[in-house]
C-alpha cells in the first residue's frame, strides 16, 4: 500500500516535472534570443569569476551544466533554426561540458581511460629513466647532482642527435599535483625520431624540497609527435612514484592509481609550454639548456591534440578585438598608446601558431608572462604599462556589457561571423 502511494506520488511529480519542462521549453523556443543572451551573460561572468578565483568552480560548474541540461532537455541541439543562429554557443557548451563529466577529467573528447590506452606508446617514461639508482637520486634535492651525473653518463654514450637536454629549476607558476607548495623540478627533454615514429618527450620530475619529510610523487610527460603536414601532435600523462618501505620506488599512472587527473590543455594551450623559471633558480652552467629547450619548443610549429580535442571549439582568444572596438571601449586616442600597440598577442597566439589564449585558461600563466616581462615579445614596457596591458586584455575579453560586449560574449552570440 505504502509502495503504491509513493509510486503514485512519484509519477505525479514526474508528470509535473515533464509538464514544467515542456512549458519551459515551449516558452524558450518562442524567445530563444532572450534565453541565450541571459545564459551567455551568466556563463561569461562565471568564467571571469573563476579566472580570478579558483574557489568559484562550483558556481561555474552549475552554470555550464545548467545550460547543457536545458540544451538537451529542450532538444535545442536538434532544432535547425537554433543551431544556425547559435552554433558557436552550442559547440562551446559541448566542449566546456567535457571535463565536467567524472570520466573525462582531461577534458578530451574520449574518456580518460580510452585516451590513456590509445596514447600509451607516446607517453611512456623511457626505460633508462626508470633505473632504480637514478629514481632514488632524482627523488630528493640533496642528491640531484647524482641524478644529473647519471644523465651525463648516458649522454656520453648517445649519438649527438640523441643527447638528453636537462636542467633543474623552480617553477614560478604551480606546485605538483601531489603538493601545491612544491616548485622544484628536473626537466629532461628526450629527443625523438619522426622517421622511426618516436615522439620527442619532455619528462619532468617533481623534486622533494631540501629537508622535506614527505617525498614528491609526481612525474609528468608531454610528448610531441611530428605529423606528415609539419604540425605536431601533443600527448599528456602524469605518473606517481610510490616509495616502498624497502627503499625501492615504483612508478604508475596517476589516474590509474586513483588520484584523478587534470585538464592539461587549459594551461598547455600551445601543447608543450616554454620554461620561464623563477629568476636565479637555474645555475649558470644550465642556462644554455633552458634556452635550448625553449628553442626546440619553437621548432615544433603548430601543436595539435590529435583527434582528442578540437581547439577551434573554444573560439577567439585574448587581443582579437578590432581597433574600432578598442577605441569605443577605452576611449578615442587609445590606439595611439603604447599599451594599445602591445595588445597584439593574437598575432602569434592564434590557431595555426601557438594556439589562441581563450577560456578556459589559467590566470597565473597569462599574468606571469605579461607582468614578468616575457610578453608581448619584442616590447619593453614599464611595470605600470604591463599591469594596464593585462587588465585591458582581460576586460576586453570578458566584458558582458550589452552595449559593448567583449570578445567571448560577442563570439558566443554569433556576432563575429
Ligand atoms: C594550472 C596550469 C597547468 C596545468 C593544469 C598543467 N600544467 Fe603542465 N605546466 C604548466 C606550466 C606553467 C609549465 C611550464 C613550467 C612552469 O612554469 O612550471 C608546465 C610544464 C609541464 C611539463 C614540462 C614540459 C613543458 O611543457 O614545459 C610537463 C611534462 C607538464 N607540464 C605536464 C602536464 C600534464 C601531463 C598535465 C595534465 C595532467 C599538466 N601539465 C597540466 C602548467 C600547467
Ligand atoms: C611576436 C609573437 C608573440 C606575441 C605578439 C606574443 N607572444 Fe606570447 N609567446 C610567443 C612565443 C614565441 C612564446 C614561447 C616563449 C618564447 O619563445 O618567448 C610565447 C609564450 C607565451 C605564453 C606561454 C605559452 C602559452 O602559449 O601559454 C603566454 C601565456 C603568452 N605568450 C602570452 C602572451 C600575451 C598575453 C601576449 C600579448 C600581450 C603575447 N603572448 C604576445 C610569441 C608571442
Amino acid at each position: 500500500m505504502r509502495l503504491r502511494i509513493s509510486l503514485t506520488i512519484f509519477f505525479l511529480l514526474l508528470a509535473g516535472r515533464t509538464t514544467y519542462a515542456s512549458t519551459f521549453c515551449a516558452r524558450l523556443k518562442l524567445q530563444p534570443d532572450a534565453w541565450v543572451a541571459a545564459r551567455v551573460n551568466a556563463l561569461v561572468l562565471a568564467a571571469h569569476t573563476l579566472f580570478n578565483n579558483d574557489n568559484a568552480s562550483d558556481a561555474y560548474k552549475r552554470t555550464v551544466n545548467g545550460i547543457a541540461t536545458t540544451l538537451r532537455q529542450c532538444k535545442l541541439t536538434e532544432d535547425q533554426s537554433f543551431i544556425s543562429h547559435y552554433r558557436e554557443f552550442i559547440e562551446y557548451i559541448e566542449a566546456l561540458s567535457l571535463d565536467q563529466q567524472p570520466d573525462h577529467e582531461l577534458g578530451f573528447i574520449v574518456p580518460d581511460k580510452q585516451y590513456f590506452e590509445e596514447t600509451r606508446q607516446y607517453v611512456q617514461i623511457p626505460e633508462f629513466l626508470l633505473d632504480p639508482n637514478f629514481l632514488r637520486a632524482v627523488s630528493r634535492y640533496e642528491t640531484l647532482d647524482q641524478a644529473k651525473s647519471y644523465l651525463r653518463q648516458l649522454n656520453s654514450k648517445r649519438e649527438s642527435n640523441e643527447q638528453l637536454i636537462f636542467f633543474s629549476y623552480k617553477s614560478r607558476h604551480l606546485g605538483t599535483p601531489d603538493n601545491d607548495d612544491s616548485y622544484r623540478r628536473l626537466l629532461i627533454v628526450v629527443p625523438g625520431n619522426s622517421q622511426k615514429g618516436i615522439p620527442e618527450k619532455w619528462v619532468q620530475f617533481g623534486i622533494t624540497d631540501p629537508g622535506a619529510r614527505v617525498h614528491i610523487r609526481n612525474v609528468s610527460v608531454v610528448s610531441a609527435m611530428l605529423n606528415p603536414d609539419g604540425t605536431n601532435n601533443t600527448y599528456f600523462k602524469d605518473f606517481y612514484r610510490t616509495y616502498m618501505r624497502d627503499g625501492s620506488i615504483r612508478i604508475k599512472g596517476r589516474w590509474e592509481l586513483g588520484y584523478g587527473d587534470d585538464n592539461c590543455v587549459l594551461c598547455h594551450k600551445s601543447g608543450i609550454l616554454p620554461i620561464f623559471p623563477v629568476d636565479g633558480s637555474v645555475s649558470s652552467g644550465e642556462q644554455q639548456e633552458v634556452a635550448e629547450v625553449n628553442q626546440r619548443f619553437l621548432s615544433y610549429g603548430t601543436l595539435r591534440f590529435d583527434k582528442y580535442l578540437d581547439a577551434s571549439r573554444f573560439g577567439p582568444g585574448l587581443a582579437t578585438a578590432s581597433l574600432a572596438d578598442r577605441g569605443g571601449r577605452f576611449g578615442a586616442g587609445f590606439d595611439e598608446t603604447v599599451v594599445a600597440h602591445a595588445m597584439n598577442c593574437a598575432a602569434c597566439h592564434k590557431p595555426d601558431r601557438l594556439g589562441s589564449l581563450n577560456w578556459p585558461m589559467d590566470k597565473t600563466i597569462i599574468n606571469s608572462f605579461i607582468t614578468g616581462g616575457q610578453m608581448p615579445r619584442g616590447y619593453t614596457l614599464k611595470d605600470k604599462g604591463r599591469s594596464a596591458l593585462y587588465e585591458k586584455l582581460i576586460q576586453e575579453y570578458f566584458a558582458t556589457d550589452n552595449a559593448r560586449p567583449g570578445i567571448l560574449k560577442s563570439w558566443l552570440l554569433g556576432q563575429l561571423r
